[in-house]
C-alpha cells in the first residue's frame, strides 16, 4: 500500500467530512461523503444519493467515482469514505468492485466526523477482484 503524507490524508479526509453535508438521503438518514485522490493532487468528492426506489440508490463512493470519469480522471491514488458512527465504515461491496476498476491497490481511509482513521488497502478489502482472464 503507498503511504500518503499525514498532510494529504488529513486533506482527504476533511474532504469526504465535507461531502457529506450534501448526502440526500432522506429514507436512510445515513449521510456519507467520499473524497478521491488524484496523483496530481486533485481531489474529486461525492455524497450518496438516495431515492424513492430505494435500490437507485447511489453511494458516496461510486457518486465521486462516476464524477471524476465524467471530468476526465481515471487514476486515483486513495479514497475516504466518512460516515457518522462509532467505527468508521468501509465501501460496500459494489462500490469496491467499481474502485478496484481504476486501482485495485488504491488505499482506503475510512474515518468518521470526531476523527476516527482507518487506512485499508483495496486489495485486502477485495481480494482476487473479478476481473477479465483474456
Ligand atoms: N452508503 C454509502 O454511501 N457508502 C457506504 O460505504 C455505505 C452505504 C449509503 C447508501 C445509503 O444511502 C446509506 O448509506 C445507507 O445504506
Amino acid at each position: 500500500m503507498e503511504t500518503l503524507p499525514e498532510k494529504t490524508i488529513d486533506q482527504l479526509v476533511r474532504a469526504a467530512s465535507a461531502a457529506r453535508a450534501f448526502a440526500y438521503a432522506p429514507y436512510s438518514k445515513f449521510r456519507v461523503g467520499a473524497a478521491l485522490l488524484c496523483p496530481d493532487g486533485r481531489m474529486i468528492t461525492g455524497c450518496n444519493v438516495e431515492n424513492v426506489s430505494y435500490g437507485l440508490t447511489v453511494c458516496a463512493e461510486r457518486t465521486a467515482v462516476l464524477k471524476a470519469v465524467s471530468e476526465g480522471a481515471r487514476s486515483f491514488d486513495a479514497v475516504a469514505v466518512c460516515a457518522d458512527t462509532d467505527e468508521p465504515v468501509t465501501p460496500c461491496g459494489a462500490c469496491r468492485q467499481v474502485l478496484a476498476e481504476f486501482n485495485p491497490a488504491m488505499t482506503v481511509i475510512c474515518c468518521t466526523p470526531s476523527g476516527t482513521n482507518i487506512v485499508y488497502s483495496l486489495s485486502e478489502l477485495l481480494p482476487n477482484a473479478f476481473n477479465l482472464k483474456k
